[in-house]
């Protein structure tokens, strides 16, 4: 893809922004965990986060060792501190041994879910049948006197110790309803009635019982005694819940404050990056539309050319933004939520397969519908810019032929086939949110629905089926957001394509390879055309063929000829507009294609055939070719042009504004300042394409003179097609179809060249012309003759 290419200049940019959405992406998914904590936790276990409490009192802690092995014992005795004066212990173990599958957290659960058992009572038997010993047995079977015979005395008293201790015991229970409760289990165990392995060994069996009805509630056990422990020791459980309440809604504050700086810095390396691109992408697109000759504007068309530089690079830098914003973060997204969701060991991640499949057909129906729509689009951008700017160039002759309708109409036509294209992909586009929504909602009910039945089977808890709903939704929406933003690339694709079109494609004037400057002793001003021939490109015949000529400084060559007789043509193969097919053209004898193109035109001033005035002031105009322009440069120029009168006249002078194009001064005023920008420069030689055309025979007649006096050191070619404003020229060349019909002075044309002859006659008065009746039947019979001949 081509717009990837844009990002090279810019990985680092591309780096922080990876970085950046890394940090908003795990911010965000951290969010789900914490809320499944908040339900799980903070409201269905009152806050209460692991079967460890954070205090025990002592003797709580001996009760619940009786269940637990002897390493389990040393594990916890270890992470609580010895009892304070109230008989407290506090946990000042790790908090990672205390988390769940913490050694601790391990160690305790179960003998708290036991003794949790025995608060209730467990029934006589069943505890019987668990320990493998009847206990109570020992209560009602007394030593005989044999037994008490082959004892020592020591045995027998701790025979009667026993038999009094099972006793106790045995009232205990019957206290208690026929009930063992934890008193009972620490008479028998402290009369040695039981043995610790048995108690372990029961512990483990009601865990096994409780097993079958899934890990949770265990945990769920396990909490409740510690709650009940909390309640024992004069602690408030509300407090205990408002305190995790408070702390976990601190770490997700927490959270939204990271994120949010994080993707506000992400939009803004994302913006800062893309408008960057934009600019260097104009920047040199409009670099090398200046360097493109009429050839190359002519092939790509004005308008074309200020889409590519404008629209298109404006299609470029949005997709540049959304491609660091959107497609950036959707798989990294997609990934660290994916990661979450599979370490979440819920069983429900076929959902997310069938979410993604639904989503892409979706995207694929609708992207199929859209994409050759959003390829064409671009055309008819380009169209409506074509049509309004030739609208608004010609806004005077449509304006004059009453043509405002048709024009209307046909800007009217481009403008619907923009905007039935447009509402085309909008309306499909439009489809693309409510069906993602279903999906999206369809996917919540499946995942409820499955998730439910975990739910009711122990093995998943609430909150942890809510952050699998949201992780689920992130992943579909980087998904989603991955296929929308992938339907707007190949509309930036196009825009891409276009402007490196005009990038690459090479202006077919190019700089010389080797540049050669004119020798010192050279003469100055000196131009001379040798065997020219030029051919439009993608026309099949010359329009000048074969034309040669040479005039040096101080001299006139006068160029005349009947519309489209190639004229304009000639001339611009001087500063190289053109480039000759046949032929050359020498300035100061070196090649003017061996020039370096800056001194070529610096030493040519020429005058388009329409004259074009920038916005600013006259002598911003004046002073056009640079700081080279003197104020005494611009004022003779002006008094040469014969402009001074006019420039003083205007409020402010040469300060005087222009306004775009020129287009608040007069045809004539608009030549003179044109003439007056040229001649500013000193350039060795001046080209007039026609530059006298709207300028009052006095005016036209005071210019020469002018230029005849000031300007010596520089050859005029004057382009006319008035015979008074060439007359006077050292050299005349007249021209037919691109053929040089006559070439010599005024006065031998007049005598031998019927072309010059009839422009002649057409203007002046044989007696003007200085010729009787005769002389010109003799050349007009001598070209009649000619015409006879062939
Ligand atoms: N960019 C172009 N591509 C192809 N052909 C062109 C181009 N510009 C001009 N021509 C053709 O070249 C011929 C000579 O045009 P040119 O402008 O040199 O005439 P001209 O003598 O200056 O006429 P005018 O006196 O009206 O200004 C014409 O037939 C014209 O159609
Ligand atoms: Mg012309």
């Amino acid at each position: 893809m081509r717009i990837f290419k844009l990002f090279k200049n810019h990985i680092l940019a591309l780096l922080a922004a990876v970085a950046l959405i890394t940090i908003s992406c795990n911010a965000d998914l951290t969010l789900p965990t914490y809320m499944s904590e908040i339900v799980d936790v903070g409201i269905q276990q009152g806050g209460i986060e692991s079967p460890v409490p954070t205090t025990i009192r002592r003797s709580t802690l001996d009760d619940l060792e009786l269940f637990m092995s002897d390493e389990d014992t040393a594990t916890v005795e270890a992470a609580y501190s010895a009892p304070e004066a109230d008989g407290v212990c506090t946990y000042t173990g790790s908090e990672a041994d205390r988390a769940e599958d913490g050694p601790v957290s391990d160690a305790m659960s179960l003998p708290e879910t036991v003794a949790l058992a025995l608060e209730q009572g467990i029934d006589a038997s069943s505890m019987a049948s668990m320990t493998g010993s009847d206990a109570t047995a020992g209560a009602s079977a007394a030593p005989t006197p044999q037994q008490n015979a082959a004892m020592t005395p020591d045995q027998i008293a701790a025979m009667k110790a026993k038999a009094q201790a099972a006793a106790q015991m045995q009232q205990q229970i019957e206290a208690d309803g026929g009930k063992v409760t934890m008193d009972a289990v620490r008479i028998a165990a402290d009369a040695g009635l039981i043995a610790r392995d048995q108690l372990v060994q029961a512990a483990s069996q009601m865990a096994d019982q409780m097993g079958s009805m899934g890990g949770s509630i265990v945990k769920q056990r396990a909490v409740s005694f510690v709650q009940q422990e909390y309640q024992d020791q004069g602690i408030e459980l509300s407090d205990v819940q408002n305190a995790y309440l408070a702390g976990m809604s601190a770490k997700m504050f927490g959270l939204c404050a990271i994120s949010l700086v994080a993707t506000i810095l992400t939009g803004a390396v994302a913006s800062h990056t893309a408008c960057t691109i934009a600019r260097d992408l104009r920047r040199k697109t409009f670099d090398k539309v200046m360097h493109f000759s009429p050839a190359e504007v002519n092939k790509f068309s004005q308008a074309s050319l200020i889409t590519r530089c404008t629209n298109d690079v404006q299609q470029i830098q949005m997709a540049a933004t959304l491609l660091i914003r959107m497609v950036m973060m959707a798989p990294i997204m997609g990934i660290v939520a994916l990661t979450r969701v599979l370490a979440t060991h819920t069983g429900l991640e076929w959902t997310i397969g069938v979410a993604v499949i639904a989503v892409s057909a979706v995207v694929g129906v609708l992207m199929g519908l859209t994409m050759p729509k959003f390829k064409k689009m671009q055309k008819f951008v380009d169209r409506v810019n074509l049509v309004a700017r030739e609208m608004l160039d010609g806004i005077m002759p449509i304006r004059a032929f009453g043509r405002q309708e048709h024009e209307l109409d046909r800007f009217d036509g481009a403008s619907r086939d923009l905007m039935e294209t447009q509402l085309f992909t909008n309306r499909a586009m439009s489809f693309m949110m409510p069906l993602m929504m279903f999906v999206m909602n369809c996917v919540t009910v499946l995942i409820v629905w499955a998730g439910s039945h975990g739910v009711s089977d122990g093995v998943m808890q609430v909150g942890d089926m809510m952050a699998f709903i949201s992780y689920t939704m992130q992943i579909v929406m980087a998904f989603m957001i991955l296929t929308m933003v992938s339907v707007m690339l190949p509309r930036a694709e196009v825009a891409c394509e276009r402007v490196e079109e005009a990038l690459n494609t090479e202006s077919s004037i190019k700089e010389p390879a080797r540049p050669q400057l004119p020798a010192a002793d050279a003469p100055r001003g000196e131009l001379e055309f040798r065997g020219v021939s030029f051919q439009y490109p993608d026309a099949r015949e010359d329009v000048i063929g074969g034309v040669n000529f040479k005039v040096g400084a101080g001299q006139m060559l006068g160029i005349i000829g009947s519309t489209g007789s190639g004229k304009s043509t000639l001339v611009q193969l001087i500063p190289r507009l053109y480039d000759v097919t046949g032929g050359k053209v020498l300035l100061d004898g070196v090649d003017v294609r061996d020039l370096p193109l800056s001194e070529l035109r610096r030493r040519i001033g020429y005058i388009p055939q329409q004259g074009m005035l920038f916005t600013g002031t006259v002598e911003s105009n004046l002073k056009f070719a640079g700081d080279s322009v003197t104020d005494d440069d611009m004022h003779r120029a002006a008094t040469t042009a014969q402009a001074t009168d006019f420039i003083e006249e205007r409020d402010g002078g040469f300060e005087s504004e222009i306004s775009q194009g020129g287009g608040n001064v007069s045809g004539g005023q608009r030549q003179r300042l044109s003439i007056a920008r040229a001649l500013a420069k000193r350039p060795e030689v001046i080209v007039f394409d026609d530059s006298f055309s709207a300028l009052d025979y006095k005016t036209d007649a005071l210019l020469r003179e002018a230029l005849a006096r000031d300007e010596k050191d520089s050859s005029l070619v004057v382009v006319a097609q008035r015979i008074a404003t060439i007359m006077h020229a050292d050299q005349i060349i007249v021209l037919d179809e691109g053929h040089v019909v006559g070439q010599g002075t005024h006065e031998e044309l007049l005598r031998s060249c019927p072309a010059y002859l009839e422009i002649a006659q057409s203007q002046l008065s044989a007696k003007e012309l200085g010729l009787s009746q005769e002389e010109i039947d003799a050349v007009m019979s001598g070209a009649a003759q000619k015409g006879g001949a062939r």
